[in-house]
């Protein structure tokens, strides 16, 4: 428990490749992945750790055939439901970070409900991706800052990694210290390409639907055994314990 991660972050991968292993839709799969998301949350709270971001839908994924699309938020509004007096009770607080402005008004409705009704859990908070893109989330952050230059309100010496950080939708959140990605997938699909800088990566083949507990405790005890040295040598992480 000494070493427990702060802030863990999660790609839920693999939802279409389970339910197309049993002969059923993709949506099938997805309506099975919110279990794993309820037994991920659940397990992350009862540990101890403060930052969950589950990363749900990216903004690549509204490619994907209309039907699928339309699911997954029929799907997200369901669970936001059914979810939210859980999220009250265990003192979990939620926030989305991506792109809303894509989302219908209904969707982002019940959302903001939910963030507000769920404001005061101070036990975890629960960050989802949804609609997300690091890369466009990282162009915002740009253009924030640049409309800060012009307007006066900042000088072009105040640019620097500190003043990037804070301008992001993840600027009060500290960077994750564990990032897991099911399915046997080895990439980041444009999730936190900046605060996954010095994050340790955890792979698993496991597809998203059939992750459980156990799976996220053997993550964080690899994550727990694994020397973190931030560019110094080992010698010198060493001698500072
Ligand atoms: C992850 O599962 C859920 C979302 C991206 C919304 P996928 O739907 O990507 O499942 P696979 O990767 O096709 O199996
Ligand atoms: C990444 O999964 C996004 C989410 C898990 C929400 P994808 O299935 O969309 O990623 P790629 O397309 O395989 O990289
Ligand atoms: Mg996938």
């Amino acid at each position: 428990m000494s070493r427990l991660p702060g802030h863990v972050a999660v790609i839920m991968d693999g939802n279409g490749r389970w339910a197309h292993r049993r002969g059923r839709e993709r949506i099938f799969g997805h309506h099975e992945g919110v279990k794993a998301v309820r037994k991920t949350v659940d397990a992350a709270a009862e540990l101890g750790v403060k930052y969950l971001t589950l990363y749900a839908f990216s903004k690549e994924n509204w490619n994907r055939p209309d039907e699928e699309v339309s699911a997954l938020m029929d799907l997200m509004i369901e669970s936001i439901n059914n979810e939210t007096n859980t999220l009250i009770k265990k003192e979990i607080s939620l926030q989305v970070i991506g792109d809303l402005s894509r989302l219908s008004e209904n969707v982002r409705k019940r959302l903001h409900q939910t963030m507000k009704l769920t404001s005061g859990g101070t036990r975890m908070r629960l960050v989802v991706a949804l609609s997300y893109s690091s890369r466009w989330e990282i162009s915002e952050a740009c253009r924030r800052i640049a409309a800060a230059v012009k307007d006066g309100r900042m000088n072009l010496n105040d640019i620097n990694e500190e003043t990037v950080t804070a301008s992001l939708a993840t600027s009060d959140i500290p960077d994750p210290e564990l990032m897991i990605r099911t399915s046997g997938e080895k990439r980041i699909s444009n999730f936190l390409l900046w605060q996954l800088a010095y994050t340790e990566l955890y792979f698993t083949e496991k597809l998203w639907p059939d992750f459980g507990k156990e799976d996220f405790y053997k993550a964080v005890a690899d994550f727990q055994k694994r020397e973190r040295r931030h560019g110094k040598t080992s010698e010198q992480i060493a001698d500072n314990r």
